[in-house]
């Protein structure tokens, strides 16, 4: 099977407010494009060759345009950045939050057929145009609409609320105990955060007294025992990643940048109250997410005592807590035995989001599995500076789509 190699990329800063600066999309995708292109080290002059022989394309991941910025068709929408991508075959592809991972998959396919050299992966979206009531609607159509969010405010902080619920009753946990354990994952990812340029929160102020303050004010509960420290921030901004064939790297002397080595692609019944159900008598409380690890996993012929990092999709707290089995770092319903003995922290044998995730880093939702793919990147090419992880040799990501329906999972290593 071709190799899929990461050649590099970019992010926007997440702590910027596109709206507020009075820039569109394409200014946007100007920014993240020429910077990609910049640490990739190719010009727009070889962007056109690439695209003379038919080498090159486009894969861009993206949730909800339509919603945000009023803009459908997004395929073609980086020949508003250069007239090199004139001719470049361009797509959107769409899975929710889990919108980039599915770009990036579409990309890795093309290249392994040998049809193409270079696919920019490209991920995106503009949230702070609407307040975050509105954001959150918007968002609900990433649940089942009509059931799950319509006229229900904040509905995704209420679905990974009801899984926190949900994980406290089926492993008879201790629910004060199990609060504090989620207050230390927004803490840890707020924390990280301050370590990474690009991160929306670095400037933020968060300890475990202001996370575990839930219903204070100053933290309002937003879903059941959630409150506004255990959520992912509205973020505006874009991600983007180069990835080649063996071929490419082979002709310009690449052949030590870092592969993709598995993959999982899972999906779960849609609705989460289904998501229950079908899990009552299984050891793990989403079995599917679990499933598209251990694919990875298998694909990759690793365990999880090869990886060195996670960056995982806490969109809420609640959702971290859970990756934490699912990767195999514990058993499922013993998760707190590694946030409270330091194992996920920065320093510790297993550190999770060392970019600070969703939490600390932000999450624009169609940019969020690019970005953490660009991540796992970045710590395997020993480019993540101040969060850089030593000595990591293998990373492995997870980006869910809706609450835990669509589970993408990438291992990326030497
Ligand atoms: N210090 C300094 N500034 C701060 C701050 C702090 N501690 N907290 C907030 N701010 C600033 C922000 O930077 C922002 O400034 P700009 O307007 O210049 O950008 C301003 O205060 C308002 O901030 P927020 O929008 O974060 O605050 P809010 O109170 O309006 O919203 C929230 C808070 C309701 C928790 C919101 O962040 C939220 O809804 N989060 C969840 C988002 C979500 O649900 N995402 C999807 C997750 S589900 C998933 O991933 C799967 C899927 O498929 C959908």
């Amino acid at each position: 099977m071709e190799k899929v190699y990461i050649l590099g990329g970019a992010q926007t800063d997440f702590e910027r407010n596109w709206s507020k600066e009075g820039k569109n999309v394409i200014a946007l995708l100007k920014e993240v494009i020429n910077s990609a292109l910049k640490n990739v080290n190719l010009t727009y002059e070889d962007i056109k060759k690439l695209n003379k022989q038919n080498k090159i394309a486009v894969c861009i991941g993206n949730f909800a345009a339509e919603y945000y910025i009023n803009q459908g068709h997004l395929g073609p929408l980086l020949t508003e950045v250069n007239e090199a991508f004139y001719g470049v075959p361009s797509a959107r592809y769409e899975a929710a939050c889990a919108s980039g991972s599915v770009a990036i998959d579409s990309a890795i396919s093309k290249i392994r057929l040998g049809d193409y050299d270079l696919v920019i992966v490209v991920g995106f979206e503009l949230m702070k145009t609407v307040n975050a009531k509105v954001c959150g609607d918007y968002l609900g159509r990433a649940a089942i609409y009509e059931r799950e969010a319509k006229g229900i405010e904040f509905p995704f902080p209420k679905l990974f609320g009801k899984l926190a619920d949900e994980y406290v009753k089926k492993y008879n946990l201790d629910e004060e105990r199990y609060k504090e354990n989620l207050a230390k994952i927004s803490c840890i990812n707020y924390g990280n955060a301050k370590r990474n340029p690009n991160a929306q929160t670095r400037k933020w102020f968060m300890n475990e007294k202001q996370a575990n303050f839930r219903g204070n004010p100053t933290n309002e509960k937003i879903g059941s025992m959630l409150s506004i420290s255990d959520c992912s921030q509205v973020t505006d901004g874009a991600a983007v990643v180069v990835l080649a064939s063996e071929n490419y790297t082979k002709k310009n002397k690449l052949e030590n940048k870092p592969i993709i080595k598995g993959y999982g692609h899972r999906v779960a019944p849609y609705e989460f109250d289904k998501k229950m159900q079908e899990s009552k008598d299984n050891e793990y409380i989403l079995p599917w997410t679990r499933e598209a690890v251990c694919d990875a996993y298998r694909r990759a012929n690793l365990s999880v005592d090869d990886i060195d990092l996670f960056e995982t999709h806490d969109c809420f707290t609640s959702s971290e807590y859970m990756a934490i089995s699912a990767f195999g770092i514990t058993e499922p319903g013993k998760e707190y035995e590694v946030i409270e003995n330091g194992t996920i922290d920065f320093t510790g044998s297993k550190p999770i989001n060392p970019s600070g995730g969703l939490i600390g880093c932000g999450h624009p939702v169609g940019a969020s599995g690019v970005r953490m793919m660009l991540d796992l990147y970045k710590q395997i090419a020993n480019e993540a500076g101040n969060y850089q992880i030593k000595n990591a040799k293998n990373a492995l990501m997870l980006n869910i789509g809706g609450s835990a329906t669509t589970n993408y999972v990438f291992i990326v290593g030497k």
